[in-house]
């Protein structure tokens, strides 16, 4: 492995000139045996090129069922290691090393630790957006697709610390009557939605209705007709008589919307101004950071992936086989 790719995290080679990158990689794909997942936040190219798309639960349950050798997580690091945790045995390979997550980065393992110390009472639900460290330290993992029959598997009373997004972590409070502990993290781009801006798209499209992803703020939600995962915000579309939508979540999304429902119009909402002036983006700039490019160099060289420590994976198994078990025998 050269110096240079280990420094920058991702093979840093020109792909020739003269191929189809699409095909090459399929090809690839065919030849090594790998499978390639992407989340609904990557690029439409990437989607397109991907075996499976999906939202962080149906991505997790793809890999745990994969006969594939490789595993190409086109999505973030945690992703990556959630597919690494559930496939020890399998190359999990992450076309960017950089590819982090700024909700994930606000709960470090050595701090919920300290606080587990000072409150063993209480049960930890993570939210699958966190290092597989501090999926170690907790009881049960969930995703936005899963958390409410996660957080009702617990009886009434369990004194229950939710992390690290607060903003997940009040809207659970609000739909299941609980009271959980709520960790301060949230999502550099959920948390930036504009409240102005929807207001002034409904005076707009007084037909349309909201669809919001549970990270964002509560004065967002609170004006949405529809709160969920990304999977259910789609899933509520396609069945929804609604022909017009303001979509309160990364625009990466917007592509699966338009491929499926081609009659139907999706508007991105658009996030607040920032201090000097310019906007902010709704892309996730660590899910933009897959390109097809360093999609087909980690396939080519195989690198680079992730890898974890037996004994750190082995608990971190446990919540999120507790999770899985639950979507398993709850309807979600
Ligand atoms: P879902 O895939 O569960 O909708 O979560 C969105 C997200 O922020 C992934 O990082
Ligand atoms: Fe993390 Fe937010 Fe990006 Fe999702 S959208 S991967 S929560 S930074």
């Amino acid at each position: 492995m050269k110096e240079s790719w280990k420094k920058c995290g991702y093979v840093d080679e020109p792909v020739p000139s003269d191929i189809n990158i699409k095909d090459e990689i399929r090809r690839m794909c065919s030849e090594k045996n790998a499978v390639i997942l992407a989340h609904y936040y990557t690029s439409g190219d990437i989607q397109d090129v991907a075996d499976f798309v999906g939202d962080s639960l149906a991505l997790a349950q793809q890999a745990a069922k994969t006969d594939a050798d490789i595993i190409v997580m086109c999505g973030v690091h945690f992703m990556a290691e959630t597919n690494k945790v559930l496939c020890p045995d399998k190359k999990v390979l992450l076309p960017d090393l950089n590819a982090g997550c700024s909700l994930a980065d606000t709960c470090k393992a050595e701090d919920l630790a300290e606080y587990k110390k000072e409150h063993p009472e209480y049960k930890v639900v993570a939210y699958v957006n966190t290092s597989a460290a501090v999926k170690a330290l907790t009881d049960v993992v969930v995703t936005s697709s899963n958390a409410r029959q996660v957080v009702d598997s617990f009886p009434k009373d369990e004194k229950i610390l939710f992390a690290p997004d607060k903003n997940l972590g009040g809207y659970l409070n609000a739909i299941t009557g609980r009271n959980m502990l709520l960790w301060n993290g949230g999502c550099h781009v959920h948390e930036r939605f504009s409240i102005s801006g929807i207001v002034e798209l409904k005076a707009k499209y007084p037909q349309s209705k909201v669809l919001a992803h549970p990270e964002c703020k509560s004065g967002v939600l609170a004006l949405a007709d529809f709160v969920g995962s990304t999977a259910a915000i789609l899933k509520y579309a396609q069945t929804d008589d609604c022909d017009t939508y303001l979509v309160v979540t990364e625009s990466g999304i917007l592509h699966e919307m338009q491929k499926s429902m081609p009659q139907k119009q999706f508007i991105p909402v658009p996030p607040e101004l920032v201090s000097d002036g310019s906007c902010s983006c709704n892309e996730c700039d660590y899910m933009r950071m897959n390109t097809m490019e360093k999609l087909y160099n980690c396939l080519k060289h195989e690198w680079p992936y992730v890898e974890l420590d037996e004994a750190m994976r082995e608990d971190a198994l446990r919540p999120i086989e507790r999770m899985l078990e639950i979507s398993a025998t709850h309807k979600l």
